[in-house]
C-alpha cells in the first residue's frame, strides 16, 4: 500500500515532555472517565482515598518520572476537601518527578472571591493560585472564571476556556426563532455578546442590583425581549437566585420561551427548587461539576469532556488552544 503524503498522515502525538499521563482527583471522576476516553488513555492507578480522622491519603501506582502529567479535579464542593485534595496530588506529582505537572480545574471554586471590595476580607481566587503554585503545578487549564482576570494571579501560563461551543451546539439545535441573549446581570454583558454573536442575535441586559452576598434585587429589562425567544447566558448558578429573578421578569415582560445557558451547575441550597418554579423552558449546563440526585426537571447536561480532552492533546503537542474557539 501507498504512504499516504505527508500531511494527510494522522500526527502522532509528541510533546517535548514524557508521555501523557492523567490523573483524576475524587472532584468529579465520571467527567474524568469521559476526558480519558476522549483521548483513549488510561487513568494512571493511584490511591486518593482519606485516613480514618479525614486527611488525605494518596499513593501512585505508577512511575511517572518525566512524564506530561494532567491532574483532573474540578474544585467545586465540597470546594475545601477537593482543593486540599488537588495541592496535595500536585506536590505528590511533583515529588515523583513529573516532567511538567498541568492541573485541570474546569470548575474554579472561590473565583468569586478575586478583589479586595470592602475591608478585612481575603482575595480567595489569588490564595488558591498561590497554593497551586507553590504545590507544583506549570500550567492550569480551566472554564468559564467568574472573572478571566484572575489569569493575572498566575505566573504560569493559563488555558481560559468556554463552555460557549458546547452550550451553543445545544441551543442551535433549538432552532429558536429570532432568539435574543440575556445577561442577568451588566457584569455579564462581554459572554452574552460572544453568546449574541454566533446567534446572530440581539441582546437584552437584566439590571440586578446585589442587596448582599446571597440576595439580590432586579430594577429593569434593557432590551427588546416583548414576544421573543429568550437564551439567558451565565457563568454559573449557585442559588439560583439571580437567575431565576431574571427569567420572572422576562416573562412578565412578555418573552416568549425561556431557555438557560449556563457554564457551571453548582445548584446550592434553594437552587433546584426555584429552577423547578421558575418560567423556564429548558436548562442547559455542562458537566464541570457533578450532579447529585436531586437536578431540575428541564436540566440538560453538554459534556466539556470532549473540549477538555483536545485541549490536553493540544497543550501537550505545543499547538494552539484558542484556536478551539474560532
Ligand atoms: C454573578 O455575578 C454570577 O455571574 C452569577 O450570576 C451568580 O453567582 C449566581 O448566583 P446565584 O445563583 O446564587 O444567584
Amino acid at each position: 500500500p501507498q504512504t499516504p503524503a505527508a500531511e494527510t498522515r494522522p500526527r502522532p502525538m509528541s510533546s517535548a515532555y514524557g508521555d501523557i499521563t492523567l490523573i483524576s482527583g475524587n472532584a468529579h471522576v465520571e467527567l474524568s472517565k469521559a476526558i480519558s476516553e476522549n483521548l483513549d488513555q488510561p487513568l494512571a492507578s493511584a490511591r486518593v482515598a482519606r485516613f480514618t480522622d479525614g486527611e488525605v491519603d494518596i499513593k501512585l501506582d505508577e512511575d511517572i518520572r518525566g512524564r506530561d502529567v494532567f491532574v483532573l479535579q474540578p474544585t467545586c464542593p465540597p470546594v475545601n476537601e477537593n482543593w486540599v485534595e488537588l495541592l496535595l496530588l500536585l506536590d505528590t506529582l511533583r515529588r515523583a518527578s513529573a516532567g511538567r505537572i498541568t492541573a485541570v480545574m474546569p470548575y474554579y471554586g472561590y473565583a468569586r472571591k478575586d478583589r479586595k471590595d470592602e475591608g478585612r476580607v481575603p482575595i480567595s481566587a489569588k490564595v488558591v493560585a498561590n497554593t497551586l503554585v507553590a504545590c507544583g503545578a506549570d500550567r492550569l487549564v480551566t472554564l468559564d472564571m467568574h472573572a478571566a482576570q484572575i489569569q493575572g494571579f498566575y505566573d504560569i501560563p493559563v488555558d481560559h476556556l468556554y463552555a460557549r461551543p458546547v452550550l451553543l451546539d445545544e441551543v442551535e439545535a433549538m432552532g429558536l426563532d429570532n432568539p435574543v441573549v440575556v445577561t442577568p446581570d451588566v457584569g455579564g454583558t462581554k459572554m452574552a455578546r460572544a453568546y449574541a454573536k454566533r446567534l446572530n442575535a440581539d441582546l437584552a441586559i437584566v439590571d440586578k442590583r446585589r442587596i448582599s452576598g446571597s440576595e439580590t434585587m432586579i430594577e429593569h429589562v434593557i432590551g427588546e425581549v416583548e414576544g421573543r425567544n429568550c437564551v439567558i447566558v451565565d457563568d454559573m448558578i449557585s442559588t439560583g437566585g439571580s437567575i431565576t429573578q431574571a427569567a420572572a421578569i422576562l416573562k412578565a415582560k412578555g418573552a416568549k420561551a425561556i431557555v438557560i445557558a449556563v457554564s457551571h451547575a453548582v445548584f446550592c441550597g434553594p437552587a433546584v427548587d426555584r429552577l423547578d418554579a421558575a418560567p423556564v423552558d429548558a436548562i442547559l449546563v455542562t458537566d464541570s461539576i457533578p450532579q447529585g440526585e436531586k437536578r431540575p426537571k428541564k436540566l440538560k447536561v453538554c459534556s466539556i469532556a470532549p473540549l477538555v480532552a483536545q485541549t490536553i492533546r493540544s497543550i501537550h503537542t505545543s499547538e494552539s488552544v484558542s484556536s478551539l474557539f474560532e
